[in-house]
């Protein structure tokens, strides 16, 4: 898919800003604090219904505006469409998806394919397991939308019965929810192991073969390990004290295990930051990979200081497996940091100006 022209008013440090895009390489580049990632954060809230670095709205609305709006006209397998995210404090958040009103996030999630990697990607590798959780659910709920309302469900349930456990089943009806919740959460935790262990398998494969294509042999012995927290066998009486101790639900998918691992030893721990990084960006094209490949929808990748983050080698490389087959805004200090980019912007006293 790709963007072709986009609209953006009281977005962070930008009154107003509109845009023509290349359906290529789009390099957008100025100073430290130009705004380059609010920029890019302003074409991905349109896209996706939120900010990158904030899920919320308040903190995207331009310092004192009376609200913020973005609009943008997209290509998505051969159709042209529009669509327009606007926020206000009092009236909350507003989608417009071809001039129907009141769309949901979730029809932008399926509507728009966009891929996103910025200096806080390598958590995916450094952070908790709830990071890679949250990948493989997404990748997976790309492909499967029905998954996302099953994922609701659980973060629904979850939370009420943690509601619960806090009071300490203390209210009249709260053992009988409580039961009836405990069934819920392994029914649904049961299908989120499977889907999950499914897509890791095939991520693996992935995995594996964007190593070989990119020619990089250190990661060829990672793998991405599985461990799904045990739904079934534990005591009832058993959980139900230690969780009203806790204040917390203690069976669930919540808490299955996802690590990357190298001869059995885990690179949160033991990997160098570089292989960190370089893990974390590879993992980062398999979901470009599943994207493209299960949903026919070629995704917009965005890459926000992705230069910095990467030697020369592995950037050039990676920029080479989907710069043939994306459309792609890559921030950067230099305008000179690809070689024949097909439009340039410049970030500059809050504004952005196309140059070529
Ligand atoms: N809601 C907002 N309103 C106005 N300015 C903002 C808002 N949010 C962030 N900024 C400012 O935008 C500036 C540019 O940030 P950023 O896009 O991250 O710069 P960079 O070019 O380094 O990526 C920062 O100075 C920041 O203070
Ligand atoms: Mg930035």
């Amino acid at each position: 898919m790709f963007v072709d022209h986009f609209k953006a008013t009281n977005f962070r440090c930008f009154d107003n800003v509109e845009c023509e895009f290349s359906r290529y390489l789009n390099v957008v580049y100025g100073n430290n604090g130009s705004g380059k990632s609010n920029f890019l954060e302003a074409i991905f809230y349109v896209l996706q219904g939120n900010g990158f670095r904030t899920k919320k709205d308040s903190y995207l609305l331009k310092y004192n505006a009376p609200f913020l709006r973005t609009e943008a006209k997209f290509t998505s397998q051969s159709i042209e469409k529009t669509v327009s995210v606007a926020w206000e404090k009092e009236a909350g958040k507003k989608i417009t998806i071809n001039g129907r009103e009141n769309e949901k996030t979730a029809s932008l999630f399926e509507e728009c394919n966009v891929i996103i990697m910025t200096p806080a990607t390598p958590e995916l590798v450094k952070g908790g397991p709830e990071h890679r959780r949250k990948f493989i659910d997404r990748i997976h709920a790309k492909e499967n939308p029905a998954y996302l309302s099953i994922l609701n469900k659980y973060s629904i349930t979850f939370r009420t019965r943690n509601l619960l456990l806090r009071r300490r089943l203390s209210n009249p009806h709260d053992k009988d929810m409580y039961s009836t919740l405990t069934h819920n959460i392994r029914n649904l935790s049961k299908i989120i192991q499977s889907e999950r262990k499914n897509t890791i398998m095939q991520m693996q494969e992935v995995f594996f073969n964007i190593c070989e294509q990119l020619n990089l042999p250190s990661l060829k012995n990672i793998r991405i390990m599985y461990a799904p927290s045990p739904i079934d066998a534990i005591d009832e009486y058993q959980l139900m004290q230690k969780e009203i101790q806790r204040g917390t639900s203690l069976i669930g998918s919540h808490l299955d295990r996802l690590s990357l691992r190298r001869d059995s030893r885990s690179l949160r721990i033991y990997g160098s930051e570089g292989e960190q990084k370089i893990t974390a960006f590879v993992l980062k094209l398999c979901e470009f990979y599943f994207l493209e490949t299960r949903t026919k929808n070629v995704p917009i990748v965005m890459l926000d200081d992705f230069q910095s983050e990467l030697d020369n080698d592995n950037f050039n490389k990676m920029l080479a497996f989907i710069r043939p087959k994306a459309q792609i805004f890559l921030t950067s200090l230099h305008h000179e940091v690809v070689d024949n980019p097909d439009k340039v912007f410049k970030v500059e006293n809050e504004e952005v100006h196309g140059e070529v």
